[in-house]
């Protein structure tokens, strides 16, 4: 049995190696020619952590390959993982192209029975579509099966998360592609939940939805926070012992970013209108989301007045830590809203400096990259953090503050203690608390 991973992403590229660590025997191929090379080369063209080890290994074993030919690794294969992007489209649902894209090319190469997996995430109905581009496109009778198997890995933790997983989904709807799919994760025997195709393209989008929902509904929780004398750390906490609720992403802050919860919550509510099911519930979710760069740049003009002509250290550029990846990164929009004011920034990040570097150039008197965060705060009249990468909790902040022109701190994502921070001497803001 041999696997294709078609688009060797963030997602494709994760699976590929794993795939291949799990001991099958996989071809990554992507339309960006540059991805492939690297791969090939053993360099991951993302920041992944474990990523490079595992690729190097596999590479090395000879049953990992990357090809520039999509021709090539459909025709060679049994199983065809499906992971190009499913961006968002104007009007908030999922973008299709790709996929349909590479439905076409997979029925103009059909020469022995396939599987087709969609691991991106889809609207639920989706498999019908890709069933219906094959048969109109292929040039033979030979068969074919779609699946589902919905990807759930988080970035900075991709390999743990793909090689220890919660659940394995597998939507299916013949024996012959169940029997697949479920030798494929084995090992993951008794992690599998298999279900129709519909339900499991709709667990993908349900539980990026939810998990969003939690997002905001503690954000919301952390504005009322700051309007009375509760702690929402605290009220986090208190709510997340009822294992019913669970302790995970109640975390207050900035919102969430990334190239998929914001995308996603968008893409159910829209799947919901067009069936006749109202979602005003995840709409709301986004709102409150918008909000926080709203909130925390209030913050920002409550420690700093006026923002013109102030010089502003801004630590964490990367939409969460331990990934260079910037898409929809609440640094970008406040960033954007500094420069707007005349802001002057220091702007540093472990692994994403590369990326905002092409939309925010290096600029005298305007954007300025840091050596290392003390870099960053060298007379700065305020510090905000957006991102919690660990180094950021380790900082010697005695040290900051001998840096800082002006001792302002404003805490997007509760790093520090507030009462240390004032035995320390500084101004210090953060989220829904005191
Ligand atoms: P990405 O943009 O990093 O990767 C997609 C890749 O597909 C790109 O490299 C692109 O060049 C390639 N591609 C596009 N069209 C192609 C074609 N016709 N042939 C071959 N390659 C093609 O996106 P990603 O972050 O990896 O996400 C991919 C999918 O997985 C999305 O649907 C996303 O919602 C989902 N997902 C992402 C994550 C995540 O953490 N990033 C997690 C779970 C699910
Ligand atoms: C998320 C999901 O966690 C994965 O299960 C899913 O596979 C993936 O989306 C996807 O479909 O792409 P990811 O976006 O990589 O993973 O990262 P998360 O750790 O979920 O964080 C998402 C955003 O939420 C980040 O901006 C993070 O800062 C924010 N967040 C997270 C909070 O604001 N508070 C929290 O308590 C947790």
């Amino acid at each position: 049995m041999k696997i294709a991973v078609i688009g060797t992403g963030y997602v494709g590229l994760v699976t590929a190696v794993c795939l291949a660590d799990m001991g099958h025997t996989v071809v990554g191929t992507d339309v960006a020619p540059e991805k492939i090379d690297m791969a090939n080369r053993g360099t991951p063209h993302i920041y992944e952590p474990g990523l490079e080890e595992l690729l190097k290994k596999n590479l090395k074993k000879g049953n990992l390959t990357f090809v520039h030919d999509l021709d090539e690794a459909i025709q060679s294969s049994d199983i065809l993982f499906v992971c190009v992007n499913t961006p968002q489209r104007e009007d908030g649902s999922a973008d299709m192209v790709y996929v349909e894209g590479v439905a076409r090319r997979i029925a103009e190469n059909l020469n022995s029975y396939k599987v087709v997996v969609e691991k991106s995430t889809v609207p639920v109905k989706t498999s019908m579509w890709i069933k219906k581009t094959i048969d109109s496109h292929k040039k033979s009778d030979v068969k074919f099966d779609v699946a589902s198997n919905p990807e759930f890995l988080r970035e900075g933790s991709a390999v743990s998360d793909f090689l220890n997983p919660d659940r394995i989904v597998i939507g299916v709807e013949t024996e012959k592609a169940r029997d697949l799919l479920v030798k494929i994760y084995q090992k993951f025997e008794d992690r599998l939940l298999v279900t129709n195709i519909d339900t499991a393209e709709l667990i993908k989008h349900s539980s990026n939805s939810f998990l969003a929902l939690k997002i905001s509904y503690i954000n919301l929780i952390s504005e009322l926070c700051e309007k009375t004398e509760a702690d929402v750390e605290q009220v986090a906490r208190g709510m997340g012992l009822d294992p019913r609720i669970g302790g995970q992403f109640l975390g207050a802050g900035l919102g969430y970013g990334g190239s998929c919860f914001p995308k996603d919550i968008r893409a159910l509510s829209k799947i919901g209108e067009d069936l006749g099911v109202r979602f005003d519930l995840l709409k709301e979710a986004d709102r409150i989301n918008l909000r926080r760069i709203d909130v925390f740049m209030d913050k920002v003009k409550e420690s700093l007045w006026i923002v013109k002509e102030k010089v502003i250290a801004v630590l964490g550029l990367s939409f969460k830590p331990e990934t260079d990846d910037i898409r929809e990164a609440p640094s970008i929009k406040v960033i954007n809203r500094l420069l707007q004011e005349g802001a002057s920034l220091r702007l540093y990040d472990p692994q994403a400096m590369g990326n905002v570097k092409e939309i925010f150039p290096e600029k005298p008197q305007q954007v300025y990259y840091a050596k290392s965060p003390y870099d960053a705060a060298d007379n700065a009249n305020a510090l905000l953090l957006i991102t919690e990468w660990e180094e950021f909790k380790e900082l010697d902040l005695n040290k900051i503050k001998g840096l800082l022109a002006n001792p302002v701190i404003v805490d997007g994502r509760n790093i520090y203690e507030p009462s240390r921070m004032r035995e320390l001497g500084f101004e210090y803001y953060s989220i829904g608390r005191k």
